[in-house]
């Protein structure tokens, strides 16, 4: 099924200067970059993404961490998108994380992990209408889709 996933690049990823070897690696599994916003997340809005975690011993830091500098947020489209861009991501602690995933190759603690993915279509559906207007989300055709899909 074709899903849309909200992925965010998070401060380190931003200041260390990898947001075109990252994208590049969603681009280059054939997926697609439908909406995409360069923004300080404010401490209202990093609280209110990372609801799940609140009261958990590290949700002051992680959200230090989240409106610590700039961030790219994305919304990022394909055939299975939630669990394949999950895949492309690696564990939540880059030490365990496998070479070849973006946290695995780029990162090494849990509290500086790169990037976030939705981890279910009912969390990507909060996270994208969170983070972007109706009008700020994108449907385009590409035409090396028949090269990517059966
Ligand atoms: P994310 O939501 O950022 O994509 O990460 P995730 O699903 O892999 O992991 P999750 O359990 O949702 O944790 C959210 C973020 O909180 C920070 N964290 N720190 N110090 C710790 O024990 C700890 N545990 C989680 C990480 O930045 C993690 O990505
Ligand atoms: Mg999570």
């Amino acid at each position: 099924m074709i899903e849309r996933s909200f992925v965010i690049l998070k401060p380190d990823a931003v200041s260390r200067k990898l947001i075109g070897k990252i994208i590049s690696r969603f681009e280059e599994k054939g997926l697609k970059i439908v909406g995409t916003k360069f923004l300080q997340v404010t401490k209202d809005l990093a609280e209110t993404h990372y609801g799940e975690h609140e009261g958990k011993p590290f949700f002051n830091n992680l959200v230090s961490y989240i409106i610590s500098a700039p961030s790219l947020a994305m919304v990022i489209e394909g055939d299975d998108a939630i669990s394949v861009i999950r895949k492309i991501v690696g564990a939540t602690n880059p030490k365990e994380a496998d070479l070849g995933t973006i946290r695995g190759d780029y990162g090494m603690v849990t509290g500086r992990n790169i990037i976030h993915a939705s981890d279910s279509l009912k969390s990507s559906e909060r996270e994208i209408n969170l983070f972007f207007n109706k009008d700020e989300v994108f449907y385009y055709k590409v035409p090396d889709n028949s090269w990517i899909y059966e």
